[in-house]
């Protein structure tokens, strides 16, 4: 059966739609880079932790980000979209004002957060505002397990009585607000950065996490919560100190460039060939994935604006990969560079030790002629000379891009479907792509 949604402020995207990539081509062109989905989440939810306005530009146009808006207006955050089209990235990425003058609703329910993980993190502005919060717990997840052990023991070390109930998390400040505490994750958690990072701020006294999360998405939210008033020091080290100041106000910030895009587009150049110009974004928040893709073969240098990949002619060369938590190669990049690894000129392994179960892809890649085997954590990968498109499915946001790189890279015709994965996090893909040779066109039935 067909079932229909509406993308906020564009046409009806149907969910059986899907994509046909018709490979061969090599990208030649500029690509505007978008602004980075995994920081607009959590910036966005910090607009809970003040009654204020937070204005953030750069926030791209994904089904991620509309979701959350969803789950904002819940709590009773007002948003206010500023449709204009930002020239300098040529994009739909917009400025969108949030304000929460009151919390309506400190129960996050189980329809809205079993739909995105990231809703989860609403957790930590919610108890520091209004001294509680009834999320639920968010469920399993495509890619593995995803426990929220962590986010758990960092709020009860800032005073916070945390209880299960129901498939839902009820969690309580103490008496006068959550307590400044030192507290080191036992585990390398984004997301339980965030949460610590945002709960802290407004917590009586100094907090000091220990063993954080360094991803650039996390110095970014210490950033705007720094333009709020926030007292935030270290991000992007291990150790990050937050003293706890009594309100935070609103600020004006702009969403940093999507590094995981970045990477992506990158080794759809390296993959397919070509000249592209990656316009918008920087190449620090991704130094580890762009010298790995050099390895491979691709020239890659910064331009006035971003960065450029070049691979004329040469082939791919096999590199071996472990994915770790930045600076490390990053998850989100791993079926890409699976992708294309598959026609490397020998065998390299990747090694994928952050999700249990993120290797869905390796059937699809399959499809399309690739040799790979897998042995617990690490899949092996035996170049091909060719791959042949073929009618493939998409299973989780960052896998389907990686079909889709591969597409471009096949010989013939290759079909994805159940592209609502991609609609989750890629801006435009299509016409992104389209704009630089490839033959790629959303099909709806
Ligand atoms: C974020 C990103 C996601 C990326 C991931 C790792 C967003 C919206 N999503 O997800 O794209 O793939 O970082 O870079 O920013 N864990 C626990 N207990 C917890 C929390 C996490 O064991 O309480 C585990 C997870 O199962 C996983 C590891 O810690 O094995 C890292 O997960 P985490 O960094 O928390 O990922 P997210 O923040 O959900």
């Amino acid at each position: 059966m067909v079932t229909r949604e509406r993308r906020a402020g564009a046409r009806w995207v149907y969910y059986m739609d899907r994509i046909r990539i018709i490979g061969g081509n090599p990208l030649n062109g500029v690509i505007p880079i978008s602004g980075a989905k995994n920081a607009a989440l959590p910036l966005m939810i910090a607009s809970l932790l003040t009654s204020d306005t937070l204005t953030l530009e750069n926030v791209p146009h994904l089904a991620d980000v509309e979701q959350l808006v969803r789950i904002l207006g819940n709590h009773g955050v007002d948003i206010a979209v500023n449709g204009r089209r930002e020239r300098q990235t040529d994009g739909y990425s917009r400025t969108i004002h949030f304000t929460c003058r009151t919390i309506a609703d400190t129960t996050a329910p189980y329809d809205l957060v079993s739909k995105m993980r990231a809703s989860f993190w609403v957790i930590g502005p919610l108890l520091a505002r209004e001294g509680k919060a009834r999320v639920s717990l968010p469920g399993g997840c495509a890619i593995g397990t995803r426990p929220v052990d962590l986010f758990i023991e960092g709020l009860q070390a800032l005073g916070a009585t945390m209880e299960i109930d129901g498939g839902y998390i009820n969690a309580t400040a103490p008496k006068g607000g959550l307590i400044g505490t030192r507290y080191t994750f036992p585990k390398v958690s984004v997301g339980a950065s965030h949460v610590m990072m945002m709960a802290a701020s407004l917590a009586r006294g100094t907090t000091v996490i220990g063993n954080a999360a360094r991803e650039p998405e996390v110095v970014d939210l210490a950033n705007c919560l720094n333009a709020m008033g926030a007292k935030i020091t270290g991000a992007g080290t291990q150790t990050i100190t937050i003293e706890g100041v009594t309100s935070l106000s609103g600020a004006r910030h702009r969403v940093l460039p999507d590094r995981i895009e970045t990477g992506t587009y990158a080794m759809a150049v390296a993959m397919a060939g070509g000249d592209v110009v990656l316009e918008g974004t920087r190449a620090d928040l991704l130094e580890t994935a762009l010298e790995t893709i050099r390895r491979s073969g691709a020239e890659i240098t910064d331009t006035a604006d971003g960065i450029r990949v070049v691979r004329n002619g040469g082939g791919i060369k096999p590199v071996d990969i472990v994915t770790d938590p930045f600076p490390g190669f990053p998850t989100d990049l791993q079926a890409q560079f699976m992708a294309l690894m598959t026609k490397s000129s020998g065998v390299s392994h990747i090694t994928e030790t952050i999700f249990e179960n993120r290797f869905m892809h390796v059937q699809e890649l399959a499809r399309l002629g690739a040799k790979i085997s897998l042995s617990g954590q690490t899949a092996k990968i035996e170049g091909v000379q060719r791959l042949r498109g073929a009618p493939v499915m998409a299973t989780d946001l960052r896998a389907s891009v990686s079909l889709v790189i591969a597409g471009l890279a096949a010989e013939g015709e290759t079909m994805v479907s159940r592209v609502y994965h991609l609609d989750r996090g890629f801006e435009r893909l299509e016409e992104k792509l389209t704009r630089c040779g490839a033959i790629v066109e959303r099909v709806s039935d």
